[in-house]
């Protein structure tokens, strides 16, 4: 019987679910077992409506295993589209304060939900997808473990849902990026270690003997994530049957924990499987070789090494032994090199095709967000430098920087992927239409800039205005009169965000347009080439 194992652990999964909505201790979580109760149990209707009592058909076991990735890259899309919409909806509250919605969508809440949203369900289904359809072709070998890649793709995605619903009824552990409580945790736990097996046993079941140095990016990411998870979260729960837990660890060693956590979640989750993207997709859409194969590799080795004692810049001027501050900070500054030798070496891999960056939206799409991860790695490590990180923390140059990355480099590389991955994993000719990414790529490109820009100048102006003192040493602004000031910038965030927001949505657009078979009539682009051509090599139409 198809899914036959699955249902009847899914029904056991549901009841216990049930169980502990009705006798859970506290209301949040008896609200959350709900929750998990109606998507489990749902989950399960939809594979008992689709089962058989056929015998199981037979897999070609040299075939790729795509289908997970297929539902990857539709998830993320979908929640790529839902995490920039809450940014807006933020954003607009940042501005317009009554726009809290009372309980479950003030900022307090969406605040997490959009962080989880953009960074957990888009950026981790991003990576996730990718990074399966890269193993497979890398090491031609299909996926390891039968139906694993099913598990992980649906397990994740509980996760999220668990996660985000969580933080909207108002439970959290208030660990910045790590909010989910000890149970979404432990599930993620689970779900984690399988990928980590899935990723490894594909790569050593591999046919080619050499493994892409993309594989080690997106290996070192499944593996540092996993420490970093488990430890970060090492915490006791009030109840077994309510949200609450105590961290195990307190005051400045927990201020460590949490930014040893936080910052290479940054370096491992948010830049380490991005670069993994980075050499599968960058080599691949300009149909070139990585420019320096060797300089991928000392890349590689120094930024795990250095990224790791970094953590420290977050705490500059806290309890936190000075030294300790002085070594996050030298840390970081010499992490600018390696990151900046990535750097070069993606945009060197287009040496000799330049010309594809007028005629492919997508190259321009990615070499986008290369130029995007130079400039927020540049920009980094001068903020790590003590006295440059008295100005700009607690202030919005803090969240300018966030975004310049985020947006510019994890964003922009992931939808460069996508648009790469979906016409091959649904056998299509093409995309349905190339404009449409010329138009996303604009769309967000100018709302980066006004979004990074925006903060820039408001982050200076606050920092300036808070250190501001008059001849006998008042200060000057009272903090109501510096909040007041981010009024105009705080729109114009927002407005950056919405332009970024729409080429979301137009990529959404041309992606399922593209799944269901369309493909729009268009001029090939640019039109102004053979023209070019032909002037160049003396044939006009006068001559
Ligand atoms: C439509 C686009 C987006 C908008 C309008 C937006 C808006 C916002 C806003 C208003 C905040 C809160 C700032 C504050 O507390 O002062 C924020 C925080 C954050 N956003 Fe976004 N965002 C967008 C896209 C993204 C994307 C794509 C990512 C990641 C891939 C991202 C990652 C983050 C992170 C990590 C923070 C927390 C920053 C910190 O605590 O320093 N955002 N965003
Ligand atoms: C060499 C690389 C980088 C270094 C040394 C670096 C350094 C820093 C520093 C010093 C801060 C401010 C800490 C504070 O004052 O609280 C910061 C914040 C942050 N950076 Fe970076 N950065 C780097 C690259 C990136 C990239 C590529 C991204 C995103 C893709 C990113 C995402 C973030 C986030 C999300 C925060 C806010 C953390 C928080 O307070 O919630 N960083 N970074």
């Amino acid at each position: 019987m198809k899914f036959g194992k699955e249902i009847v652990l899914l029904s056991l999964f549901a009841f216990a679910a049930l169980v502990a909505a009705g006798f859970g201790v506290d209301e949040p979580f008896r609200q959350h077992m709900w929750v998990l109760f109606f998507a489990v149990a749902g989950f399960t209707a939809i594979l008992l409506r689709n089962t058989e009592f056929k015998p199981a058909v037979p897999i070609d076991p040299a075939a790729y295993m795509d289908g997970p990735i297929r539902y990857g890259a539709i998830a993320t899309v979908f929640w790529g589209v839902v995490g920039m919409l809450v940014g807006v909806v933020i954003a607009l509250q940042l501005a317009y304060p009554d726009l809290n919605v009372e309980p479950w969508f003030n900022f307090g809440r969406l605040r997490p939900l959009h962080t989880s949203g953009v960074v957990f369900a888009f950026g981790g289904n991003a990576l996730l997808c990718t990074s399966l359809y890269v193993v497979q072709r890398t090491c031609r070998a299909r996926l390891f473990g039968g139906d694993l890649a099913w598990f992980v793709f649906w397990g994740y995605q509980l996760f999220i849902v668990m996660a985000a619903t969580g933080y909207l009824l108002g439970i959290t552990e208030s660990r910045e990026y790590a909010e989910p409580e000890w149970y979404v945790d432990l599930w993620l736990t689970i779900v984690w270690v399988a990928y980590l097996l899935l990723f490894l046993g594909t790569i050593l079941k591999r046919k080619e003997p050499h493994i892409y140095v993309a594989n080690w990016f997106y290996l070192s990411f499944i593996v540092t994530i996993a420490m970093l998870h488990v430890i970060n979260n090492l915490s006791m729960p009030v109840s077994l049957l309510g949200a609450k837990s105590y961290s195990a660890f307190s005051g400045v060693q927990d201020a460590l924990t949490q930014w040893w956590y936080g910052h290479n979640a940054v370096g491992f989750f948010l830049t380490a499987g991005f670069l993994g993207m980075m050499y599968y997709f960058v080599p691949k859409q300009a149909n070139r070789p990585v420019y320096s194969y060797r300089l991928s590799i000392i890349h590689f080795w120094a930024l795990i090494f250095l990224y790791i004692w970094a953590g420290p810049h977050h705490l500059h001027y806290t309890a936190l032994p000075d030294w300790a501050q002085t070594l996050g900070m030298v840390f970081s500054i010499m992490l600018w090199m390696p990151s900046w030798g990535g750097m070069i070496n993606g945009l060197m891999t287009l040496s000799g095709a330049w010309d594809k960056l007028r005629t492919d939206p997508i190259i321009r799409m990615m070499v986008m967000a290369v130029a995007f991860y130079g400039m927020s790695t540049f920009e980094g490590p001068m903020m790590a430098i003590k006295t440059v990180n008295s100005l700009s923390h607690y202030t919005d140059w803090t969240i300018g920087h966030v975004h310049s990355g985020a947006l510019g480099w994890v964003g922009m590389i992931s939808f460069g992927a996508i648009y790469y991955m979906v016409p091959k994993l649904w056998n299509r000719e093409r995309l349905y239409s190339m404009r449409l990414v010329t138009w996303h790529f604009w769309l967000a490109t100018l709302g980066i800039v006004v979004y990074a820009a925006v903060m820039w100048v408001s982050g200076i102006m606050q920092g300036l205005m808070w250190r501001e003192y008059d001849e006998q040493s008042f200060l000057v602004y009272s903090f109501a009169e510096t909040v007041a000031a981010m009024h105009p910038y705080y729109i114009m965030r927002a407005i950056g965000g919405a332009m970024y927001l729409s080429g979301a949505l137009i990529m959404a657009w041309n992606i399922a347009m593209t799944i269901l078979g369309y493909q729009r009539e268009e001029d090939p682009m640019p039109r102004s080439i053979p023209a070019l051509r032909s002037v160049r090599s003396g044939a006009s139409k006068w001559a």
